[in-house]
């Protein structure tokens, strides 16, 4: 008799309907075990055009967060509106019982980071750096803490595209969060603190529109390891968008997009260049692999995530904070906390 095994099943919820969450529900596509159970949207048109456009009939359409929260049906929610919601969307899911994966940034501020983690109590959160889930980006943090590829003394990393002013409302709203350093410039300061460990110090140089938006931002860190880090952003500009990792015996090179990157070069001092490849499966553009790493925690009891620890970014955020404070960028959730805010 043949017996044929297939994944354990997770049923996800997808809280908006925006860009970010589109690309993720097509991704789970190709995750073994995951399911797209219901979206979620402010509106029940948006929320019946995504399960139209993604050609999932079993879906579910909610007209409101608070019932996809609340639909049992659904064993984890993915919350993917504007940074300035996600504290309050993701204290929907919480009081409902769900676990979060939360986009990056989780916050607007490392204060409300912490008490996003805090309401989460017992169930699982993580934010949604699915660039730290990445077979290859896994595999050359490995190697590094391992020693194969010598000691790292400098990363190199930038991430910036042209934000067209009427292409993302989300992107030049300071309500909303916008500005480049919080929804990109993530990814370079988070690619420096997996490759060479804790920040120790960091300064930040930019210019900023006459809203007080960051546009472009240059920062200069040294790390607790004693390595320093060049990282830039921008969203004026198309830039490299890649990533080295310069150590004592060789060069490390990401190309373009260094946050789900293809390959990765090794070339190692006086050497031939070595190309690396993922060294298992991709799934989708690498945001499957994030959804694949948090159904493994979910079904292991987890309630954070090895890859993306709640302190490291948590680090992340105070850094932001302090990156931000150091340019003169302001939100209006960087207003002293009070009793009632929770
Ligand atoms: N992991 C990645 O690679 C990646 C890439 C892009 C963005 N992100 C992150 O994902 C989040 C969403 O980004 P996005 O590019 O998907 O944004 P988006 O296209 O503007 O979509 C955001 C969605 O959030 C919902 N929403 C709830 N309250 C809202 C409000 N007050 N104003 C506007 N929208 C609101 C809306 O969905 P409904 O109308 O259905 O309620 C909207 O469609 C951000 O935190 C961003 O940093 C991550």
């Amino acid at each position: 008799m043949t017996t044929t095994t297939s994944a354990p099943t997770t049923r996800w919820g997808i809280l908006a309907t925006g860009n970010i969450a589109r690309a993720f529900a097509t991704n789970l596509h190709s995750v073994p075990g995951a399911v797209i159970a219901a979206v979620g949207s402010r509106s029940r048109e948006s929320a019946e055009r995504f399960v139209h456009d993604l050609g999932d009939e079993a879906t579910r359409a909610h007209a409101s967060y608070d019932d996809l929260v609340g639909d049992h049906d659904v064993d984890v929610v993915y919350v993917a509106s504007p940074h300035s919601h996600h504290l309050e969307h993701a204290r929907m899911a919480f009081s409902a019982g769900k676990p979060v994966l939360c986009e990056k940034p989780l916050a607007l501020t490392r204060a409300d980071g912490e008490a996003l983690f805090d309401s989460a109590g017992d169930l699982f959160c993580m934010e949604a750096m699915w660039m730290a889930c990445h077979p290859l980006i896994r595999d050359l943090r490995d190697r590094l803490e391992a020693g194969a590829l010598g000691t790292p003394r400098q990363v190199h990393a930038d991430l910036g595209f042209v934000v067209p002013a009427d292409a993302s409302a989300r992107m030049w709203d300071p309500e909303l969060g916008a500005g480049a350093l919080l929804d990109m410039g993530i990814y370079p300061l988070t690619f420096a603190r997996l490759m060479l460990g804790p920040f120790a110090t960091a300064v930040a140089t930019g210019v900023l529109d006459d809203h007080g938006i960051d546009l472009d931002v240059a920062v200069a860190a040294r790390h607790e390891s004693g390595a320093v880090s060049a990282l830039t952003t921008s969203m004026t500009a198309t830039t490299p968008r890649s990533a080295t990792v310069a150590t004592d015996q060789g060069l490390l090179e990401v190309p373009a997009d260094f946050h789900h990157p293809a390959y990765a070069v090794w070339t190692p001092t006086g050497g031939e260049p070595q190309r690396i490849e993922p060294p298992s499966a991709v799934y989708g553009t690498g945001l499957g692999n994030e959804a694949a790493h948090v159904q493994e925690c979910l079904r292991d009891g987890l309630t954070e995530s090895p890859l993306v620890p709640r302190e490291q970014t948590l680090e992340l955020l105070g850094l932001m904070d302090d990156l931000r404070r150091q340019l003169g960028v302001r939100y209006a959730a960087d207003r002293p906390r009070t009793p009632t805010d929770g």
